[in-house]
């Protein structure tokens, strides 16, 4: 009998067990994402409730500059976690249907690096490292690395590196927050697949998933080292090109 693999389940082998994994852990992205996407609307609502009701007053009390500044920053920042959400679903989408194309050119990596760094983060930036890649899509894999560090380093220092050595160009984050345990480092690459509590900090478990797809399409490979209570560290090794 021929199976139908529409949703791109794991059917090799048609092993049971994985396929009710697969679908269990479905079901919890589908409750976990309508919730971090009705935050962030919820909050934008709030905001233009605020709005209404104060224009509805008779005597209109209007809102001095910073509290309308306030209320719009606000929209602003829920609207952008809103379209980040919506992007990495696609991206997902994309990648399962084999649409995520790399557009690659010649660039400074240290560059890049520098200017994605805030400022208080300490870092080593070898200057005038070159690569062949897409930039966009690996600033977007560099910055799911730079905003886990932050989002799960427990507010700790954060260290970034970028070196180049004789075949590999190497950037590396270590952070001193949660850890990561030896078993939640082997799933934390798969869609869906978060190692914290929403409750504690919230995401959707796409970021490595996506970073993983771009590194990998550069023939790069990222690297976790980590232990519980110590902190992290996410190695992306990129293979040296002789040409550049
Ligand atoms: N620097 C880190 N320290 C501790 N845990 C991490 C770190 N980076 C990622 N993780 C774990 O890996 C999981 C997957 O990360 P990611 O794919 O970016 O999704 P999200 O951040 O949306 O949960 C996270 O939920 C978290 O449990
Ligand atoms: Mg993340």
């Amino acid at each position: 009998m021929k199976v139908s693999n529409k949703m791109n389940l794991p059917l090799d082998g048609l092993n049971l067990e994985s396929l009710m994994e697969t679908l269990f852990y479905r079901e919890e992205f589908l409750s976990i994402a309508s919730h971090e996407l009705k935050t962030p609307l919820t909050s934008i609502k709030l905001q233009t409730q605020v709005f209404r009701r104060n224009s509805k007053k008779e005597k209109n009390t209007s809102y001095s500059k910073e509290k309308v500044d306030r209320l719009v920053d606000q929209i602003d920042i829920q609207s952008t976690r809103l379209i980040k959400i919506i992007d990495d679903m696609l991206d997902i989408s994309r990648i399962r249907t084999g649409q995520l194309v790399m557009t690659k050119t010649k660039f400074n990596l240290s560059e890049v690096v520098e200017e994605l760094l805030p400022a208080q983060i300490s870092s080593k930036i070898e200057s005038n490292i070159f690569i062949n890649g897409d930039r966009e899509r690996i600033i977007q894999a560099m910055s799911v690395i730079l905003n886990n560090a932050a989002r799960y380093g427990r507010g700790l220092p954060i260290k970034v590196r970028l070196v180049q050595r004789k075949t590999k160009i190497i950037f590396s984050v270590q952070d001193q927050g949660y850890g990561i345990s030896p078993e939640d480092q082997k799933r934390i690459f798969q869609r869906f697949q978060r190692a914290v509590p929403a409750s504690e900090v919230s995401g959707i478990g796409l970021g490595l998933f996506i970073a993983n797809e771009i590194v990998e399409s550069h023939n790069g490979k990222i690297i976790v080292k980590s232990e519980i209570g110590q902190g992290s560290t996410f190695k992306v090794n990129f293979k040296r090109e002789e040409s550049l």
